[in-house]
């Protein structure tokens, strides 16, 4: 089974140990991290969206013209764009970046938050708009004839598209742990994405993606491929990498209002968020969960985005990310809290002995 690696983008030097209070973006910075993660051979880096943070789609191009193989993932909230005005800009940044965009759709996991850019629909609501915009991009792409669109949220006529995908389509990943973000992305999504949560709450949550899938007639050949996200802290020693784990929590708790106000928010506060109110209910059961999975990242910063640690020497790491591979996760998302020293640590001690691993087994399985 393949298994590709995600980063996340960073704008500038700005991080949660050491943030920057309202940093901006620093070019310089932004194509270093990017070719790093280019040149450490990651597959992917997701362009985070908030309501008060910087642009995906100029800063996803930015990454395309400075890197040759990093797929780029536009995080992208229906309500801030008209989806023929999305379909041609995603398809734009796959021709500039010879087919490597990829769009993250996030219905929204907070009233507030979208309220803040003028988005008044409930959730569910939220979710009802989003099956209907993917569902107008596939058509923008794929059909050669000019169509109407006559539905719920959108109607508009004789829209034709000549900005075609380099590979006839985008990949479309869709992010969430409540029952409608299964039933809409198990339904339409190519990709799946979910925050690290222990081995058999991910379970479960594969096989809800999996019976929505199966539930929309979709065949086994043809289901989301799964997405996991960690924050990796590790270190030459088991040793080393839970005294580097504590002394990441300090900073945390110390810097937890700063760094909120000025870092990469991947997600809000968890109100209404049901991936967050999911984590921070199983960080309640204790710090460590199967053999690395550690919690207390998550009820420093409240659960805000991706947040559940994994720690240890790369060999302990490496292992935690096989069993996420065993359970059906193809996708593997690590980012830490150094951000350009974390990524490239990973690229030097946890990608490749995961590929390493993963070669070993196809060569066994073929003998
Ligand atoms: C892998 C992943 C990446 C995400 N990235 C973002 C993001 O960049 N911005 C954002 O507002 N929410 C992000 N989210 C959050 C969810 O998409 C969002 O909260 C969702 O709309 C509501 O989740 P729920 O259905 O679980 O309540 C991400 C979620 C996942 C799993």
């Amino acid at each position: 089974m393949p298994v590709e690696f995600i980063s996340l983008t960073f704008p500038n030097a700005s991080t949660e140990l050491n943030p920057i209070a309202n940093a901006p973006i620093d070019p310089e910075y932004l194509v270093r991290y990017a070719r790093n993660l280019d040149d450490y051979a990651f597959n992917y880096t997701l362009v985070p969206y908030d309501s008060s943070y910087f642009d995906p789609f100029t800063t996803g191009a930015t990454i395309a013209a400075a890197t040759k193989n990093l797929k780029i993932i536009i995080a992208l909230r229906p309500n801030t764009l008209y989806p023929t005005v999305a379909a041609k800009a995603l398809a734009t940044l796959d021709q500039l970046s010879s087919g490597r965009a990829v769009v993250h759709f996030i219905a929204g996991g907070s009233d507030a938050d979208q309220a803040r850019e003028g988005d008044f629909l409930n959730k569910e609501q939220r979710y009802a708009r989003l099956e209907e915009y993917i569902r107008i991009l596939r058509r923008a792409w794929e059909s050669a004839d000019p169509f109407d669109w006559n539905g719920e949220y959108y109607q508009f006529k004789g829209f034709s598209n000549k900005v075609r995908p380099v590979n006839g389509t985008i990949p479309v990943s869709v992010g969430g742990s409540s029952d409608d973000a299964y039933r809409i992305g198990g339904a339409l999504a190519d990709i799946f994405g979910l925050w690290g949560e222990p081995l058999k709450e991910t379970k479960e949550q594969i096989d809800r993606i999996y019976a929505a899938a199966a539930a929309a007639g979709r065949p086994e050949s043809d289901r989301p491929r799964i997405w996991v996200t960690f924050r990796p802290i590790i270190a030459e020693t088991e040793e080393l990498a839970w005294e580097k784990a504590h002394r990441t929590l300090d900073a945390l708790k110390a810097n937890r209002a700063p760094a909120q106000s000025s870092g990469p928010a991947a997600a809000p506060p968890p109100v209404q968020n049901v991936g967050s109110q999911r984590l921070l209910d199983i960080a309640a059961r204790g710090e460590v969960q199967d053999r690395a999975l550690w919690y207390p990242t998550v009820t420093a910063t409240n659960a805000r985005g991706a947040s559940t640690a994994l720690v240890g020497s790369p060999k302990t790491i490496k292992e935690s990310i096989l069993d996420y591979v065993d359970l059906g996760a193809e996708l593997i998302s690590i980012r830490g809290y150094d951000n350009l020293n974390d990524a490239i640590d990973y690229g030097r001690y946890v990608l490749p002995p995961v590929r390493e691993a993963l070669k070993e087994r196809e060569a066994h399985y073929k003998a």
